[in-house]
């Protein structure tokens, strides 16, 4: 028997499916690209789907993005969507832990201490980094993993840049079991149930306070030998930054800052440049044109690769681009609704309790908005608008120091937008290009055995299983 729940009038179409508690769980962790299409195809773009008793709206196109990004903080909130998920894991006064405007106020902090100033100081960092890993390659040829070089490289980058000296020196393996064991928190059933008693969740408890006392003793032993003045956010967020009223963070909350600032850039910045690489190794014609691109560029193969001229390298812009368009981390971006949210142009009603998602791969890999969208073309952003904007209209200030405009009608949005839009893009384009562009100087790679590697996509962030590279040094 199907069972299906009873609908109110005006509520988007139900997917329909055959366990009742399951719903749509099962097809979702193992081709969600193609069920998302599917439904698309039958019920156009907004229809709700059952996710283990939750009924998730889904948004898509530019107008669905639009939708999602744009809510009224009174009609729908990320706080809600989220919280169960992150506050566990990240602690308590900051994020999702706290009202928007708090939050808004933390995104101001921690795009002040990603100004372009500090990236130019990061920039050398990276570089000396992604030399010293890639000197661990040291044969004339090999075969490695390249996810788990992409995640080792980004938790080292991230942290020395960010997070600050000491926490990179101390990356060793208690930290990597601490860092493992709190990642372990970011499992789908937190998302679906709160606090569930089982030993995956006590073990990110205890990590969560083990990481909060590393960051805290830290702070403690830069104030007593008088060196908080440093370029990492470590620095700006217990020496400079300010709330609205006046109040400073206090060092917990500062710690907890941290904690979310390294899980957020961790799995998204690292799968980014695992796929970006794995693209590039399907494509190994590319190695040649970026080394031509630098020559031609900055000169030669050994010119600095400062954030000036980093960023003057389009062609690999293109790349990580793309790679972002057709596998972009983070593929479902939720609220909840506080209460009925009519949808615009439609006659349908999202019913207060439910989740709305927006779920811009869709677009993003639809050919009503890209040619051959399957294919892996950086030269294609040559002749888009680089924002892929329907409509530009007036410009905001959420309060985190940026103006964005107000339309998210875009069928590209890896980064979000709106007021819960990513503020770490400007450090993942520098780490990511960085490595890169340190990396071809150095190595030629193809996929190992000619296999193009499958996502696996019970994880929040779709990780590639496996990814084996053959390197060749040059
Ligand atoms: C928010 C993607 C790297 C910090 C977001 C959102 C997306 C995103 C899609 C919006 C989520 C939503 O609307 O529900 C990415 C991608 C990255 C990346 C694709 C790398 C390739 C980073 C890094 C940092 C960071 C490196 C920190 C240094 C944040 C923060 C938010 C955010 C603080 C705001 C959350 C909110 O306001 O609710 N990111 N991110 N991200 N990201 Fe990133």
């Amino acid at each position: 028997n199907i069972a299906y729940p009873k609908l109110k009038p005006n509520e988007p179409p139900m997917v329909s499916y055959w366990i009742p508690v399951l719903g749509s769980a099962a097809w979702l962790g193992i081709d969600p690209f193609g069920f998302y299409k599917k439904c698309q195809k039958e019920h156009g773009d907004y229809y709700q789907f059952l996710l283990l008793g939750k009924k998730m709206v889904t948004c898509l196109g530019a107008e669905g993005n639009n939708f999602v990004f744009n809510a009224k903080l009174a009609d729908a909130s990320a706080e809600d969507a989220y919280k169960s998920l992150t506050v566990p894991v990240f602690g308590k006064g900051v994020v999702y832990d706290v009202q928007n405007s708090v939050l808004m106020e933390q995104k101001r902090f921690v795009k002040a201490g990603l100004s372009n100033e500090r990236l130019q100081a990061y920039a050398p960092l990276i570089v000396k980094e992604a030399v010293d890993y890639f000197a661990r390659w040291n044969k004339p040829f090999g075969v490695e993993n390249i996810y788990k070089a992409s995640a080792e490289l980004t938790i080292m980058t991230a942290s020395r840049c960010l997070l600050g000296e000491e926490v990179r020196s101390k990356l060793d393996e208690s930290f990597a079991q601490i860092f493992h064991d709190l990642d372990a928190g970011f499992s789908p059933i937190n998302f679906v149930f709160e606090d569930l008693p089982i030993p995956s969740n006590r073990l990110r408890d205890k990590a969560h306070i083990k990481m909060r006392n590393f960051f805290l003793d830290i702070m403690e032993s830069r104030r007593k030998s008088g060196t908080e003045d440093r370029t990492d956010i470590m620095s700006y967020l217990i020496k400079q930054c300010q709330y609205k009223d006046g109040r400073r963070p206090t060092d917990v909350e500062a710690a907890h800052m941290m904690i979310a600032l390294l899980l957020a850039g961790q799995h998204t910045s690292s799968t980014t440049s695992a796929w970006a690489f794995i693209f590039l190794a399907e494509n190994p014609h590319l190695f040649e044109q970026l080394r031509k691109e630098q020559i031609n560029i900055l000169g030669s193969l050994d010119a600095p690769l400062t954030l000036e001229n980093v960023k003057k390298l389009s062609l690999l812009d293109n790349v990580l681009r793309e790679t972002l368009r057709i596998r972009p981390p983070i593929t479902n971006m939720m609220r909840k609704a506080n209460r009925d949210i009519p949808i615009p142009n439609t006659n349908y009603v999202v019913p207060k309790g439910s989740y709305i998602q927006a779920v811009p791969v869709i677009s993003q890999r639809a050919d009503q908005y890209f040619d051959n969208p399957e294919q892996f073309l950086p030269s294609r952003w040559d002749k888009y608008d680089k924002d892929v904007k329907v409509k530009d209209d007036d410009l905001v200030d959420y309060g985190w120091g940026a103006m964005h405009s107000s339309s998210a009608k875009s069928p590209y949005l890896p980064f979000g937008a709106g007021r819960h839009r990513c503020i770490g893009e400007a450090f993942a384009y520098l780490q990511i290009k960085t490595i890169i562009a340190t990396f071809v100087r150095l190595f030629e790679i193809k996929l190992h055995k000619g296999k193009f590697p499958n996502s696996d996509y019970t994880t929040l962030i779709p990780q590639p299983i496996n990814p084996l590279v053959d390197y060749v040094r040059i």
